[in-house]
């Protein structure tokens, strides 16, 4: 018997999102996922450790009340108006189901985090993807009609161009029939945070993740900040699924991490000018780069293809993403790693 004719309606026609090759074993320079080269704040790491000593018998704190304090005091925002989950990506699942499945469609941009559609196909929200333009920017304008939602990163994945904040406030008072996600995992790069936008639009959104700029992807941790009555939905979401999202020791660590600011900033602040200088070393190669306001860039080589350079990279264990599609084959996406690795990636580069 076909094993699979016991799976619900719609799963056979499911099409998962597929994650970044996490590979096994030593030495890669892993540029592939977005991830951050250096570890988390040493603080985080002491709290995870005492953590796991203590108190594992009992469940977590089902609203994260230390971890939300502490958020609330970084962002200038009420308690009520934050919420945490298990990674960003659980928080836009979570988010997509609060908030779009309602008359109208959702929009997002054609080119950015391939999740979006997932999420929508699984929730059964009706969506629509608006092309970016020439030069890969969004264009506000061209979000128009009877909405039920719009999702954009800042700045957007996998091209790394950042939005300014007046389009997108531009975009929250144009739309106040719905809300407008937000998703800022990469902001910390170089982008401005919608969050100032909150009091003044309570349809805005913003979503976080301690994955990119505070070094934690292992962790899972993610959180929204908004309005106290969209924070709502998105707990009812929540606990009509999982109470217990994130565990002891996600938040203890991300509590802690989130008090080490000097950490932050000097982790980003090394990222934003390896960055330049890597940009610098690929244009002279030749590559086209777009101006990156993240932790990775989206490149061109002038030859060869996205998914020929990662097949030319990778004998020397250098990973990196290639996508594929509309106006991605060319541009390949590398995060930025340490120093010493993206020089021995522009070495490896300038030999092909
Ligand atoms: C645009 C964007 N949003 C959200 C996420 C999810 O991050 P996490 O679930 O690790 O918080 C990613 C991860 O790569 C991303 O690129």
């Amino acid at each position: 018997m076909d094993l699979t004719q016991l799976w619900s309606h719609g799963i056979a026609a499911m099409a998962p999102y597929v994650p970044g090759e996490q590979p096994q074993g030593e030495g890669w320079i892993k540029l592939n996922t977005n991830e951050n080269p250096y570890p988390p704040s040493p603080k985080a790491v002491a709290a995870m450790a005492a953590a796991v000593h203590e108190r594992m018998p009992l469940y977590p704190d089902p609203q994260s009340l230390e971890l939300r304090r502490v958020l609330s005091e970084r962002f200038d925002v009420p308690v009520e108006g934050t919420f945490v989950g298990n990674g960003s990506d659980e928080i836009l699942a979570f988010a997509f189901r609060a908030f779009f499945d309602r008359d109208g469609e959702l929009l997002f941009p054609d080119v950015t985090y391939s999740f979006y559609p997932v999420y929508a196909r699984f929730w059964e929200i009706p969506f629509r993807t608006i092309p970016l333009r020439e030069d890969y920017s969004i264009a506000i304008e061209d979000y128009a009609g009877k909405l039920a939602g719009i999702a954009i990163p800042n700045p957007n994945a996998p091209t790394a161009a950042p939005l300014s904040l007046e389009r997108i406030e531009q975009l929250a008072s144009e739309h106040p029939e719905c809300v407008v996600l937000v998703d800022e995992a990469y902001v910390d790069f170089g982008a401005d945070s919608a969050v100032t936008l909150i009091a003044k639009h309570p349809n805005v959104l913003v979503v976080q993740t301690l994955s990119k700029s505070w070094s934690l992807a292992g962790l899972r941790v993610g959180f929204a900040l908004g309005h106290p009555t969209l924070i709502s939905a998105l707990e009812r979401v929540r606990d009509s699924f999982n109470s217990y999202t994130l565990d002891r020791v996600a938040q203890v660590g991300a509590t802690a991490a989130l008090q080490d600011d000097p950490w932050f900033r000097e982790t980003v602040g090394k990222i934003v000018a390896t960055r330049e200088r890597f940009v610098t070393g690929l244009k002279s190669l030749g590559f086209e780069v777009l101006p990156s306001a993240a932790n990775f860039v989206f490149a061109a080589h002038p030859k060869l293809s996205s998914k020929e350079l990662l097949e030319a990279l990778r004998p020397h264990r250098i990973l990196v993403r290639a996508f594929k599609g509309n106006r991605l084959e060319r541009h390949a996406r590398i995060t930025i790693g340490t120093d010493a690795q993206m020089e021995r990636v522009l070495e490896v580069l300038a030999t092909l």
